[in-house]
């Protein structure tokens, strides 16, 4: 699924960086989950770096394994368990290495992840990688380490990341932490707590730092990025915004392109769509999860808000950004779903013409508010068959929505060769749909080209130059 870039439910990438690493110790990272791990992930590895670790690829010639954790639903956590029973045989072979359980299921499960799993050396949650390089002399030591305290001003602002693992065009910002949202059945407020901005200057000096070095591309990470909000602490100067941030990053330099995720329909202001209507180099796509299309169940999820507010948006967004695509995150089978619920969660799908959606079957996580409130009681049968339907219908939809780009040009930014086939490459237009089409002299990655769209799948649009070579 080339599409799944932006957000969620990457699957245990291995971030590799200088492999010419004689005479260091050497770490070797998995990241799980969301885009904002994979960014921690590059976070810590300029930690590590500062101490002296580089990282490697080959698990067995590691002196620390790190694997950066999501504990969204349950089979999140399960990959995480079979991937340390792997460790755990390294480990037996490597006795000096040392295993460090980073991220969400960190936070989770705190101290307890000692007990339930001998081989941790390490448990350190999304706000405490500054302590790793303590907690790894320790570790050394003999003693193992926990560090799960969450903080409300922890931003990592300073840190200048790692980009490991990249194509040297696309890269990742994080703009804010933590989760003031209070939906019930999410367990990010409690992992990952508090939400905080970025101060906007440490942001925009990245970007353009990233623009320098060839870079074309910057999305701004953050779980609500519509209340990003920052303000000199101390002062009563003006309060800088989601709107102001996005349009100083789009001043950086037209050539740069910004995207962000993931948008919470309750924040998403008409500032931030006019900044995008006012920036062609601000992409028009917006991630903007409904997560059901019924209000009852919205209610319980504690969205904040209804199904008609919500179409509302949506007509909004069409009316001032009529080339915006716009795509969602969806639950099917949460507490109470019943079946015009779900056809609700279906028609919605029909109405806002989603370009692409990641879907989900509920999965109950221990301390959220539903786990206290509601019953767990659809079914797992139902689940699963209301999960297949919305996913049918997002296919047909994604097709035809892809159809209706036949003939049209679009200006695409190559990310690198095509998974398929050297002779072509791979990029996104504006609307964040992968596009593939043969290569032409001059062009490389990071160059723009217009492509002329000659067929499409439900995942991926082909093209040719629109300029004839
Ligand atoms: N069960 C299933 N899906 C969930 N998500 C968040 N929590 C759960 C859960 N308990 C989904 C939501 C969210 C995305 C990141 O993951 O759709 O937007
Ligand atoms: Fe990201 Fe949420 Fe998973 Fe944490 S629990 S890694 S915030 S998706």
């Amino acid at each position: 699924m080339e599409q799944q870039t932006i957000l969620h439910d990457r699957q245990g990438e291995v971030l590799t960086g200088d492999l010419s690493a004689k005479g260091h110790k050497k770490f070797y990272i998995e990241s799980y989950g969301c885009q904002m791990n994979f960014s921690d992930s590059e976070i810590v590895a300029s930690i590590l770096q500062e101490s002296d670790y580089r990282a490697t690829r080959n698990l067995e010639e590691a002196d620390l394994i790190l694997i950066n954790t999501c504990s969204i639903r349950e089979k999140a956590e399960e990959t995480v368990r079979k991937r340390l029973r792997v460790f755990e045989k390294t480990k037996s072979t490597n006795p000096g290495t040392l295993v460090g359980v980073l991220g969400c299921m960190a936070e989770r499960l705190k101290q307890k992840f000692l007990e339930e799993e001998r081989l941790v050396d390490l448990v350190v949650g999304p706000d405490a990688y500054r302590d790793l390089p303590m907690l790894i002399a320790g570790a050394e030591e003999g003693s193992k380490g926990v560090n799960v305290f969450l903080s409300r001003e922890e931003t990592y602002a300073d840190i200048s990341p790692v980009r490991l693992d990249s194509n040297g065009v696309t890269a990742f910002i994080s703009i804010m932490r933590g989760c003031d949202n209070m939906c019930s059945f999410c367990v990010v407020p409690f992992t990952r707590g508090r939400e905080r901005s970025r101060d906007p200057f440490s942001i925009v000096a990245e970007a353009r730092d990233l623009f320098a070095r060839g870079y074309r591309e910057v999305t701004l990470l953050g779980q609500n990025v519509d209340s990003y909000k920052w303000q000199r602490p101390d002062t009563d100067e003006a309060v800088h915004t989601f709107a102001d941030l996005l349009a100083a990053v789009a001043e950086i330099d037209p050539l740069l392109r910004i995207r962000f995720s993931t948008s919470h329909p309750k924040d998403i202001t008409d500032d931030v769509l006019h900044t995008m209507a006012n920036y062609p180099n601000i992409c028009k796509y917006i991630h903007l999860p409904v997560q059901s299309g019924s209000s009852t169940v919205l209610q319980r999820m504690n969205r904040t808000y209804d199904r008609p507010w919500y179409r509302e948006k949506i007509m909004r967004i069409r009316e001032l950004l009529p080339e915006c695509a716009i795509s969602s995150d969806i639950i099917a089978g949460f507490c109470g779903e019943l079946e015009e619920d779900h056809q609700d969660t279906l028609s919605m799908i029909e109405f806002a013409r989603y370009s692409m959606s990641y879907m989900f079957m509920y999965s109950e996580r221990p301390g959220t508010l539903a786990a206290k409130k509601y019953a767990d009681d659809v079914p797992d049968v139902d689940k699963k068959r209301r999960l297949q339907e919305i996913i049918t219908l997002q296919n047909r939809i994604s097709l035809e929505e892809n159809q209706k780009d036949i003939g049209k040009t679009y200006e695409v930014l190559i990310e690198g060769d095509s998974k398929r086939s050297a002779d072509y490459f791979k990029g996104r237009n504006s609307q964040n749909k992968m596009v593939v089409f043969p290569k032409i002299k001059g062009k490389s990655p990071g160059d723009y080209m217009h492509v002329t769209i000659t067929a499409a799948t439900s995942a991926t649009l082909k093209g040719i130059s629109a300029i004839p070579s």
